[in-house]
């Protein structure tokens, strides 16, 4: 299974942070809003990725996470040049996904809490598998609406009158199938390729799951000023109360065994006397403790 994660957008809603840096680099507490998407990848097992951006933007990623290989990871990097819809991505990393199956996850989507994604990933095998979500507010997300038996029988794009709570996050598993799907899709009304048009056209094959999140999970929307910051305070409010990271690349690699206690011994030379780096040491210094890893 290969990793995209889709980091463009013009951002105008976050202006003028976005004057300073794209809205995925803007910090979420403690670290690059970019960094949670990622984990959240990596703890699924994933270790291809493809990221893509404008291309103002995509040298600072390029800078900020480099080919990946520090982290035992390989990340390739393409540019989106006008924001023409998230199913574009499909096209536009069509030769990085290969024959393979691919998750796409939007570079804005914070979540945190249970196996959910990791159990998903794991069974994965054929069609596409998308979550839902409840939340108050279903008129501005990809509605999914269920019938009795919990079958998804249909989901729409930002609609007027919701059937349902249940929002669309942004974390989607698809098979191979999709690249032809996201080429034989027409421009929507706003003159985007809709990802919800692919959600719709496996829907209609008959080959889409829609797995309802668990209570207790989080999913954050950093798309605002203000919902970036109640994103940072949630993040800060866990991360204290826990004395864990939530969205640390270098910990769910290591975790995964992508990196190993030497390579992460040497990957701290590189990072300032810091609290982010008092952390990884700790993971290192208990993984060692209890001889994990
Ligand atoms: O967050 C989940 C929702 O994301 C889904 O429920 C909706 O079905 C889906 O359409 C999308 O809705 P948004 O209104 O949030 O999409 P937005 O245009 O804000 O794009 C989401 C992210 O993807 C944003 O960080 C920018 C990036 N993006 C978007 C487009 C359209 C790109 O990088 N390129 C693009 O062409």
């Amino acid at each position: 299974m290969k990793g995209i994660i889709l980091a463009g957008g013009a951002g105008s809603r976050l202006y003028p942070l976005t004057l300073v840096a794209s809205k995925q680099l803007q910090p979420v507490y403690d670290k690059p809003m970019v960094y949670y998407p990622l984990t959240t990848l990596i703890e699924g097992g994933i270790r291809e990725f493809c990221l893509i951006s404008t291309p103002h933007d995509l040298p600072r990623f390029q800078q900020l996470l480099g080919d990946g290989s520090a982290w035992g990871l390989s990340i390739e990097y393409r540019e989106q040049a006008k924001p023409a819809g998230i199913a574009q991505a499909f096209l536009i990393a069509e030769s990085f996904i290969g024959k393979d199956s691919v998750t796409l996850i939007l570079g804005d989507n914070i979540f945190y809490g249970g196996d959910s994604f990791q159990r998903a990933f794991a069974d994965f095998k054929t069609g596409a598998t998308v979550f839902g979500y409840h939340v108050h507010d279903p008129e501005r997300y990809g509605v999914v609406e269920f019938d009795a038996n919990g079958k998804a029988v249909s989901i729409e794009e930002k609609p007027k009158a919701p059937k349902s709570n249940y929002a669309v996050p942004g974390l989607y598993i698809y098979d191979n199938e999709v690249v032809d799907i996201a080429k034989n899709l027409k421009p929507s009304a706003r003159g985007e390729l809709e990802i919800t048009a692919v959600n719709v056209e496996y829907l209609r094959r008959g080959t889409l799951r829609v797995q309802r999140l668990p209570r207790g999970f989080a999913w954050l929307d950093a798309g605002t000023s203000s919902s970036l910051h109640e994103a940072s305070a949630y993040v800060q409010t866990i991360e204290k109360r826990g004395g864990i990271k939530i969205g640390c690349p270098e910990e769910a690699a290591f975790r995964q065994g992508f990196v190993s206690r030497t390579q992460m011994d040497e990957l701290m030379i590189k990072i300032p006397n810091c609290e982010y780096r008092d952390y990884i040491a700790e993971v290192v210094a208990e993984a060692k403790r209890l001889n994990q890893l």
